[in-house]
């Protein structure tokens, strides 16, 4: 059984890792895909992704977008509904860490965390509740971090953008609650992508996996199926949650 059939999803951040695994899920799904990259150095991957989502059977396009940027997101948006009509479900997952302790980080480090992470999602919801409002119908999905929930020593631009994420998701799931707009949020914990590649040098990933009760870290398909679940009716009944997808890393 489809999911998405005919349906429009928006995916920020998708040429690679998670982006690109929750890119093809939903259009496994039947749904049409609008996507963006952020650099040129990502346009041969995006188009790439473009062609093996459209040989799913869907209409899909790449769009260059900076998600951090308020003007380039409200264009991204309007281009996406000239082409595509409607936007039923859009998936925040654009996301960076710099991760270093509090002593040694700098303002800028600090500014493009909380730029890319968290005013990504206000640029992009800001300009996406307008379909959705109109069509009484909508899912928002943030991608958060289990690192949001916990904390992490070295990484609080990171924890602080994905905890901002998670005030954001429940504010915005209670404002359009009557309007039938969901908004839920993810919580993935260590999943295999380029993000976490430097987790399996030395000691650390043995560390990170004593942790972990099952015992692996998760893979992004296994986020990419959670977040069907949240674009889709299945959950027609559930907003303002933070979903954890982290191996059952914060029991
Ligand atoms: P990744 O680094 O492989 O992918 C992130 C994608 O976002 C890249 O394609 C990158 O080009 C894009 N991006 C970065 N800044 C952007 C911007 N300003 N505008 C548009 N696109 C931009 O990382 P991964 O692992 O796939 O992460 C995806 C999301 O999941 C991120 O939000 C990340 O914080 C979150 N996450 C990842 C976890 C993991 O263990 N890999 C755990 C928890 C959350």
């Amino acid at each position: 059984m489809k999911l998405l059939e005919g349906k429009v999803s928006i995916v920020t951040g998708a040429a690679r890792g998670i982006g690109a695994a929750i890119a093809i899920k939903l259009a496994e799904h039947g749904s049409n895909i609008a996507f963006t990259y952020i650099s040129d150095s990502s346009a041969e991957k995006a188009a790439a992704l473009e062609i093996q989502l459209q040989s799913l059977g869907v209409k899909a396009k790449a769009y260059k977008s900076n998600a951090a940027d308020f003007a380039q997101c409200e264009s991204f948006v309007n281009a996406v509904l000239k082409e595509f009509t409607t936007i039923d479900v859009c998936v925040n997952n654009a996301g960076i860490s710099k991760d270093n302790l509090l002593l040694r980080m700098n303002t800028e480090q600090w500014d493009d965390v909380m730029n890319t992470n968290l005013k990504s999602v206000f640029n992009m919801t800001k300009h996406v509740i307008r379909p959705m409002m109109k069509a009484k119908s909508g899912s928002i999905i943030n991608m958060s971090s289990i690192i949001g929930v916990r904390g992490n020593a070295g990484q609080s631009s990171y924890a602080a953008s994905k905890a901002g994420i998670i005030g954001f998701t429940k504010s915005i799931a209670l404002e359009l609650g009557s309007r039938n707009i969901r908004c839920n949020a993810i919580a993935p914990g260590f999943i295999e992508t380029d993000m976490t590649h430097y987790l399996k040098e030395g000691n650390t990933a043995e560390e990170f996996l004593k942790k972990i009760p099952l015992g692996r870290f998760g893979n992004a398909e296994e986020v990419a199926n959670t977040t069907l679940f949240l674009a889709s009716n299945m959950s027609s009944y559930i907003t303002g949650q933070v979903l954890s997808a982290c191996g059952g890393l914060n029991i």
